[in-house]
């Protein structure tokens, strides 16, 4: 250890030989005094260690006062929350962010557990943050704070172990940063993004409607003349039959030879004479419903909204529902709930036809359903009325629902359904300003929804 060279003040070894020299009485010994220098010496030695010592710890102690107000200041200066906790959740140290954020000052939090200071909601998300856990393994976690007058944004934490010099877990740091402005935006990114989707969607399927509109129409029109004729003959074959069979009759009154009347049962000529009737009634009846077929589809594909009136909509639903029950043998439960006073402008018979349509189909869905329930619902909603059609159906399977709008898509037997109930409902509603859609309920069953502009 090095000595002290220079003392700013007389040292005690010159003071006490300053002493000892003034003292006249004293006899001197010069071994003795020769101990007492040493002595001295030593302990002047010894007091400017002292003194060094001093001076260093003084340097250190500065020193270490720097580096705390460094970190102080640090921890103080980051924008993320910061709150040291103990291995129960004590607070020990929160910094000013945390502060602000909770809105109490640190000498109400130091010493308070943190779950007090967490959303009631969010507690029981706190445990996994401060589980004990060696190494340095950091576990992360959302919290929402408890804040003046209600609760702080969404924070996102990460908790960080401590350690005692022996390696035991004391407790955690929890470092967390606001991210309910992150979360708002990418919502709203992602609310975009599926309205971006459905449009395209919407567009792809407009456009195929459209082309298969035009192709539908361009096959009615050449359907329209072919039957016409299939038409305008079966009427004239009626007729026809009628003079045969008198004609033939009156033959059979009369006594013909045995060729003949062999020939008469050969030929099955009574049985033909039978049958004549049913199979041109048939035939007819096959005509009338494809001229019925491609009247609807002409109607449509050069579809222009014809007359437009005030139509109220509690009476076009009503009537609607009625007429749509009409022709179905199985009883249905029947709710309609529509709010009173509404009207729209439009085509009453083509939205009287699109309400049938609808609700035949789901009539026809719940054909095996224990309690078959349908709703048929308007209600005004902003400057739209949205009308809405649930059953308790089977609902639409999932394979088919891109689909039944097509023309001619059905899951019908033949002869039950044409396909075209829910193409032509879509054109309508189109029309008139809307747009036809479908969705499977959650619980089951099938709602048929449009909104269309209130008049
Ligand atoms: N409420 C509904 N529940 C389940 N499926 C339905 C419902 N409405 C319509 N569908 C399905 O859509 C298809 C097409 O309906 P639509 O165009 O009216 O033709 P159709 O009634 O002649 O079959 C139906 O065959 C059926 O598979
Ligand atoms: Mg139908």
């Amino acid at each position: 250890m090095a000595k002290a060279t220079h003392s700013p003040e007389p040292s005690g070894a010159d003071t006490l030989l300053k002493l000892i020299a003034s003292s006249s009485t004293l006899e001197f010994d010069s071994e003795r005094e020769g101990v007492w220098i040493e002595v001295i010496r030593k302990m002047d030695e010894v007091y400017s260690d002292l003194l060094r010592y001093e001076v260093d710890l003084e340097s250190k102690n500065a020193e270490l006062e720097e580096a705390q107000a460094f970190v102080t200041n640090v921890i103080e200066s980051v924008s993320d929350i910061l709150v040291v906790c103990d291995a129960r959740g004590t607070v020990q140290q929160a910094n000013s962010a945390f502060q602000q954020t909770s809105g109490l000052a640190l000498a109400e939090i130091a010493g308070r557990n943190i779950a007090d200071m967490i959303d009631f909601d969010h507690r029981t998300k706190l445990p996994p943050l401060l589980a004990p856990r060696s190494g340095t393994e950091v576990v992360d976690g959302e919290l929402r704070f408890r804040a003046t007058g209600g609760s702080s944004d969404l924070f996102a934490i990460n908790s960080s172990p401590r350690h005692d010099h022996r390696g035991r877990f004391i407790g955690v740091v929890l470092t967390g940063r606001p991210i309910g402005e992150l979360r708002r935006a990418y919502e709203a990114l992602h609310k975009a993004h599926r309205e971006l989707q459905r449009a395209q969607r919407q567009l792809v399927e407009q456009e195929k409607m459209a082309s298969l509109g035009r192709l539908v129409a361009g096959v009615a029109h050449e359907l329209n003349n072919p039957i016409s004729f299939v038409y305008g003959n079966v009427h004239t074959l009626m007729r026809y039959r009628t003079s045969l069979v008198g004609y033939l009759d009156a033959i059979h009154e009369q006594p013909v030879g045995d060729d003949i009347a062999a020939l008469r049962s050969d030929l099955r000529i009574d049985a033909i004479l039978d049958d004549f009737g049913p199979l041109i009634e048939g035939t007819l009846e096959g005509a009338v419903r494809i001229s019925e077929i491609v009247k609807n589809l002409r109607r449509l594909s050069f579809s222009k909204l014809g007359e437009v009136e005030r139509v109220n909509i509690e009476r076009l639903i009503n009537t609607a529902v009625l007429w749509a029950g009409r022709t179905k043998q199985h009883r249905v439960d029947i709710q309609i709930e529509v709010e009173p006073d509404l009207w729209i402008s439009g085509n009453e018979g083509q939205l009287h036809q699109v309400i049938v349509n609808l609700v035949e189909n789901a009539i026809d869905a719940m054909r095996v359903t224990e309690l078959p329930r349908l709703l048929v619902g308007a209600a005004r909603q902003g400057g739209e009325i949205a009308f809405r059609i649930t059953d308790n159906g089977p609902g639409i399977d999932k394979d088919h629902l891109s689909h039944i709008f097509e023309p001619f898509f059905t899951t019908k037997r033949v002869g039950e359904g044409t396909g075209l109930g829910l193409w032509i409902s879509y054109g309508i509603v189109r029309e008139h300003g809307g747009e036809l859609s479908a969705t499977n309920e959650p619980q089951g069953g099938a709602t048929f929804a449009f909104a269309l502009p209130a008049a």
